[in-house]
């Protein structure tokens, strides 16, 4: 790919620069925050940029490490200063849907103990109406199907992720991921609580107005919503 053309590192590097001295940050997961947590590394040793970052995922806390970013858990510290992190797709409103990467759980955590919260995406993921990307659900193993088959009662079209043609992918905390075919959303708020509300779902991919800035990868610059 042309560097011209690589939208993700474009956001990547541009909602890395919103990172000063003594921050304590939030490194989210997937192919776009890849190069914010790049960029980070790069001014760490560049630069002596002085940061804690706490990340979302077992691959970014490696990624991190091999950067020499000093890294700790959303436990070791009091809150977050700025979480960065990608996103699946992002209605006008600032909602959106994660866990693409099957890293919502701790990426809603970090958002949670947030002051500030940047999302870098390219344009295809900004929609009128979120729903055509699936919707992930984390399950814990028990009763997992018990939930599938509420879900295809409910005709959301559930489809357990894989990690391979016979194995269910796990998360990082050792879960199941379902996600749902819904096309379209019209109430995501009333959907988060439907969802927040069954027995065995750990957490689901919406995150509701969470989100204080977008950045968005355009062919002709960064584009900063906020
Ligand atoms: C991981 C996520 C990612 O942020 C989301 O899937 C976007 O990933 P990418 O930047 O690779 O498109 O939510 O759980």
């Amino acid at each position: 790919m042309g560097k011209q053309l690589n939208l993700k590192e474009m956001v990547g590097i541009k909602a890395a620069s919103y990172v000063t001295d003594g921050m304590t940050v939030g490194l989210g997961t997937g192919s776009t925050a890849y190069y914010m947590i790049e960029e980070l590394g790069r001014r760490v040793k560049e630069e002596n940029l002085k940061i804690v970052g706490v990340p979302t995922s077992y691959a970014s806390k490696k990624q991190a490490e091999a950067l020499n970013i000093p890294v700790k858990t959303i436990d070791q510290v009091n809150y977050v200063d700025l979480t960065i992190d990608g996103a699946d797709e992002i209605s006008h409103d600032f909602h959106g849907i994660k866990g693409g990467g099957a890293a919502l759980l701790f990426e809603k955590v970090v958002a949670t103990y947030s002051k500030e919260i940047i999302w870098i995406v390219d344009e295809s993921k900004m929609v009128d109406k979120l729903g055509r990307f699936p919707l992930p659900v984390e399950v814990i193993p028990y009763g997992q199907d018990q939930l599938f088959r509420l879900f295809q009662e409910k005709n959301y079209h559930p489809s357990f992720r894989m990690e391979s043609e016979e194995v269910l992918k796990q998360t990082d905390s050792g879960n199941s991921i379902i996600d749902l075919q819904l096309d379209c959303i019209d109430d995501p708020i009333a959907l988060a609580n439907e969802l927040d509300s069954l027995v065995g779902v750990v957490e689901h991919g919406l995150f509701l107005s969470m989100v204080d800035r977008v950045i968005i990868g355009k062919e002709s610059g960064p584009e900063v919503l906020e």
